[in-house]
């Protein structure tokens, strides 16, 4: 399926993206000038409802500044910044997009959280990490891009230590096919939604006892 995976790689390739972040933030002052991760939530947190839905799912996955957290397909870095600026945790985003890679990493310097906060590129079907590495795995709006969730969530299960939690946030299929495009995919050769219940069905296999499980298809649609 490396043609999938290159189809999804393609959809995140973001020509000049270090170029236009600097350009933008350029209003926010010099570049030598430390940015806080809250001033970058409105172009850094790359799902529904932002920030408020990072927040809400650390608070649930109950993160502490004593856990080591990988944020799986971590986009430009938004969420990892955001984890380890407010619990104090050290966070590794891996990411299948290595223009989004670079960009995550100059985001972080400008926040002066590269010492807390890495990147690296990488498939999250084929986690680069020893087993029981880390204490919490985050996924934010990834699964719909990912054809095999078996192995996915299998992954997940691998790296982290034994008790550790798994927090998700994603997109589900309420029936029906999306009207393509969608922010996710151009066509549906690169989508993979499942239902909440289908979701839910191919996590708990991989060896997950569900904790807590929220429909926020309202406050999504507000
Ligand atoms: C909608 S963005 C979400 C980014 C981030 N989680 C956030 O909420 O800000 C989806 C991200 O998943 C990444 N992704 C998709 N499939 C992946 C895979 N198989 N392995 C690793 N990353 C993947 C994409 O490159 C993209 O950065």
């Amino acid at each position: 399926m490396t043609n999938v995976l290159d189809g999804v790689r393609d959809h995140y390739r973001a020509t000049g993206l270090v170029e236009r972040l600097r350009t933008a933030l350029a209003a926010l002052g010099p570049e030598d000038q430390l940015l806080t991760p809250r001033q970058l939530a409105a172009l850094d947190q790359f799902h529904t409802r932002g920030l408020a839905a990072t927040a809400e799912l650390a608070r649930l996955a109950g993160i502490s500044a004593d856990t080591s957290v990988l944020d799986v397909g971590s986009g430009v870095g938004g969420p990892a910044r955001f984890l380890a600026a407010t619990h104090g945790c050290r966070v590794t985003g891996l990411d299948l997009s290595e223009a989004f890679v670079d960009a995550a990493r100059y985001l972080t310097g400008r926040t002066g959280q590269s010492a807390q906060v890495s990147f690296q590129t990488g498939s999250a079907l084929e986690l680069p990490f020893d087993d029981g590495r880390f204490d919490i795995v985050l996924l934010q709006h990834v699964a719909m891009n990912i054809f095999d969730r078996t192995q996915l969530y299998r992954e997940i299960r691998r790296v982290l230590k034994s008790g550790g939690r798994f927090a998700t946030f994603d997109v589900v299929s309420l029936g029906g096919e999306p009207h393509y495009p969608v922010p996710w995919a151009r066509t549906p050769a690169t989508s993979f939604l499942l239902t909440a219940a289908a979701t839910r069905e191919a996590i708990e296999p991989a060896g997950f006892r569900a904790l807590a499980w929220q429909d926020d298809t309202e406050a999504a649609k507000a």
